[in-house]
């Protein structure tokens, strides 16, 4: 079998990094504006703003461990591939929580937190600290020019070819801790759907695309996906 599963912040929820929109409105995206933290814009306009922004959440990152529904997944992508199959897991999350919980293909389509990208030379590097005006890159060592390396609102993912070839020779699509309001990755499903593949989603509450999934399980990611698992590997 193989499984193509898109994580949202949701997954990342119970390992106490915030989600950016829910129902009650107590997202990240209801406390700060998106359009002044995490566009190309804002970036040039307040730098200092922006990099503050993300190294708070750098900082909680580092101090966060990864959940059941990180090490489900984790350990799904090992009994897939020991029977043959192949879980190809893409995130919406910067954070590196999938990987700290043993999975070992991991698409980043945001990018990643604990990385820095140069805007001189462009080269991406391990960054764990903080960054400042002062901080320098580590290929071409010019100060004050690197930002982080993710994806921001008016930029384009990361990795979408291999993304849409794993979705492209996939069994089953899931969708886990996402709420499918922001695109592509909410328009996976649709995608998913014409290709015949079967779709699930898992999350808190019904997502926007919920009508889409033919299969929805809802409850707290750490249990729902460990017992999703479980159903996936009796059937297969
Ligand atoms: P959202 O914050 O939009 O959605 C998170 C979803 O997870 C919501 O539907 C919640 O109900 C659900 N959720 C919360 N706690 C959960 C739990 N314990 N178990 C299961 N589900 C839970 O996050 P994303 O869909 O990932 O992009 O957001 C997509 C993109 O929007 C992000 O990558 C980010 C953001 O703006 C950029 O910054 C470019």
């Amino acid at each position: 079998m193989r499984i193509f599963a898109l994580t949202g912040a949701g997954v990342s929820a119970e390992s106490g990094l915030g989600t950016f929109r829910d129902k009650k409105d107590e997202g990240l995206w209801a406390r700060f504006d998106p359009m002044a933290l995490a566009t190309p814009e804002a970036f040039a306009r307040d730098p200092a703003t922006v990099q503050a922004f993300y190294d708070a959440r750098r900082r909680n990152l580092l101090g966060a461990s990864p959940n059941g529904a990180h090490f489900a997944l984790a350990q799904l992508e090992q009994e897939l591939a020991a029977r043959g199959g192949e879980l190809t897991l893409v995130t919406q999350n910067i954070d590196d929580l999938h990987e700290r919980a043993g999975s070992r293909i991991v698409i980043h389509m945001h990018g990643e937190l604990l990385k820095a990208r140069c805007l001189r030379c462009a080269a991406v590097a391990v960054w764990r600290d903080d960054l400042s005006p002062t901080s320098r890159c580590p290929s071409c060592r010019t100060a004050g020019r690197l930002r982080p390396h993710v994806v921001w609102f008016g930029e384009v993912p990361l990795h979408m070819e291999e993304t849409l070839a794993a979705l492209e020779r996939a069994d089953r699509f899931v969708a886990i801790g996402t709420s499918g309001s922001v695109y592509p990755a909410a328009g996976f499903v649709a995608q998913a759907r014409r290709l015949g593949v079967t779709t699930c989603e898992i999350n808190l509450e019904p997502s926007d695309n919920a009508a889409l999934f033919d299969e929805r399980r809802y409850g707290r990611a750490s249990e729902a996906v460990a017992a999703w698992a479980e159903a996936i590997l009796e059937t297969t």
